[in-house]
């Protein structure tokens, strides 16, 4: 039997519903309104699209929300000036700086320079070092998406084997280090692992964030599992797909998420998950 699809555009919608509820809450308690400030460098068309949809995705659920635009020549200074003045605004809870930066900036420095109390993607390492310890307010947008899929879906890490495939700062470990927490028992794989295919095989919960087309086949994946799709890639055909080859591994899972309308939808609910939290907690 094909496996189930998790659907990530109806559970994104749904946890949306709750926020936007939340946040109504929120307001008439504290007479204030969440505020994500999203911070631009350059002109990369991708990064155009993901902060359009940041901006619209606050609208929604009711926060207030800023876009700064700075050309791709814009120096390191003007960026930190920028993130100082967020830093100390009253109306923003959040501060986001759309990676990747123009080559000339330092993407470490200037993700330093986030109080960590606004770093609502969780990349400052004060909050990397919280989510290592278990003891977080606020969690990466993919990862955590991820676990709300899971978790929505039924399933628990808890006496599964999980692997991960990718070892990223941004999905692969903390995604490593959610899974841990839920109690699975988590191996994580990369470009240097051996014979990956035995590993994977032992896969209750599959996990790939390699960012490219066609990396996961049928006979990578134990009967039943769930294979969970982090890849945004193109086809030789221009058209949008994930890491595991979709029609022949959904014959073989249990449950997998698609791509598009998998992950993807995720992660800026998690972002506006991450808002209300920093707001709340600023209270
Ligand atoms: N670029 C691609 N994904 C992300 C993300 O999750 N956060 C930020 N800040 N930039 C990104």
């Amino acid at each position: 039997m094909a496996a189930t699809i998790i659907d990530g555009k109806r559970i994104s919608g749904e946890i949306r519903v709750e926020l936007a509820e939340q946040t109504a809450a929120f307001k008439n308690q504290y007479n204030t309104v969440p505020g994500l400030a999203v911070i631009i460098v350059g002109e990369d068309p991708a990064s155009r699209v993901y902060v359009r949809n940041k901006h619209k995705a606050c609208a929604e659920v009711g926060f207030y929300s800023e876009v700064h635009e700075l050309p791709a020549d814009a120096s390191e200074e003007q960026v930190i000036a920028l993130i100082d003045r967020l830093n100390d605004s009253k109306e923003i809870h959040g501060i986001l700086v759309q990676l990747p930066l123009p080559g000339h900036l330092d993407e470490q420095k200037i993700l330093l320079r986030i109080k960590p109390e606004k770093d609502v993607d969780a990349f400052h390492p004060y909050n990397v070092g919280k989510i290592m310890i278990g003891d977080y307010n606020v969690l990466p947008c993919t990862p955590a998406g991820v676990m709300q899929l899971l978790a929505r879906s039924g399933v628990s890490a808890s006496g599964k084997h999980c692997v991960v495939i990718g070892r990223s700062n941004i999905v692969g470990k903390p995604m490593a280090m959610l899974l841990l927490h839920d109690n699975g028992t988590v191996t994580v794989c990369h470009s240097r692992t051996p014979d990956l295919k035995a590993q994977t095989l032992q896969a209750d919960i599959l996990v790939s964030a390699v960012g490219r087309a066609g990396f996961v086949t049928a006979d990578m994946v134990k009967p039943g599992a769930v294979v969970i799709d982090v890849g945004i890639n193109r086809n030789a055909q221009g058209k949008l797909c994930g890491d595991v080859d979709f029609e022949a591994v959904r014959e073989v899972a249990s449950m997998i998420t698609p791509v598009p309308g998998g992950v993807g939808p995720m992660t800026i609910t998690m972002l506006l998950q991450n808002t209300l939290t920093a707001a709340i907690a600023s209270m």
